[in-house]
């Protein structure tokens, strides 16, 4: 997969490509960053990538060439579909399972306004998926495209060893995670609950199952609309 990414501010990017999962996914050939300053492209004799807004009010409003330029570049000689992602707070809002459908593509473009507004004909004309990462304004685009960028490159074939995958397959059943533990089995008093001492799988599974549902119903009843619950389901949520 490439990753592109337009931005005023590239130095944000400086560091989170270059560490943990997502250096070693680039290591290993399965996915490549770039990131642009979508000033450069600029033809304004001072570079410049804002103007006022038409019909007056208050902030700047980045202007389509330097940013349709930009996109125009990344995506010539290219006959595979591209992805042209625009960051704003008025997009859809980002889930699991659109970094499940971005993880399938073979070119994902980032576009990072920050502070100005886009001119409208960016959304109309260039993109073709606007994202939030929640309901909330952030400075600018930058720090939610990491956050897109860090949930999709880790669903890449190849990128998190079985361990991980196991448990990405577990959080992907809908549910949360049940509770874990690790050594000692009493710490300070707070101890480790039986069943998982007990060396019996069958009934760990159970213990297991029965937490996560406990716990997605008491913290995230939302995630369970639509579930149909099993019998047995339906008796742990009510003990
Ligand atoms: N830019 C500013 N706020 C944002 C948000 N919540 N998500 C995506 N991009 C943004």
């Amino acid at each position: 997969m490439k990753i592109d990414i337009l931005t005023l501010f590239p130095d944000m990017f400086t560091g989170v490509f270059n560490q943990s999962i997502l250096k070693k996914a680039q290591e290993r050939n399965i996915v490549s960053y770039h990131v642009h300053n979508f000033r450069d492209f600029s033809k304004d004799k001072h570079q410049k990538v804002d103007d006022y807004p038409y019909g007056g009010g208050a902030g700047m409003v980045l202007t389509p060439q330097p940013i349709f330029d930009a996109v125009q570049h990344l995506t010539s000689n290219k006959n595979n579909k591209t992805r042209i992602i625009l960051m704003c707070p008025q997009g859809e809002t980002y889930t699991q399972k659109k970094a499940e459908e971005l993880a399938k593509e073979d070119h994902l473009i980032f576009i990072c306004g920050h502070y100005e507004g886009y001119d409208e004909r960016i959304r109309e004309h260039l993109v073709t998926d606007e994202l939030s990462i929640g309901d909330y304004v952030l400075t600018g685009g930058e720090l939610a495209s990491m956050v897109i960028i860090d949930s999709v490159v880790r669903l890449l074939p190849g990128v998190l060893g079985n361990e991980e995958s196991a448990r990405l397959d577990s959080y992907s059943s809908g549910l949360l995670e049940h509770p874990h533990y690790t050594r000692p089995a009493d710490y300070k008093g707070m101890k480790v609950p039986e069943v998982l001492l007990s060396g019996n799988h069958k009934k760990i599974e159970e213990w297991r199952a029965k937490e996560a549902l406990r716990r997605t119903f008491i913290r995230r009843p939302d995630l369970l609309k639509g579930r149909i619950l099993s019998e047995q389901e339906k008796k742990w949520l009510e003990e």
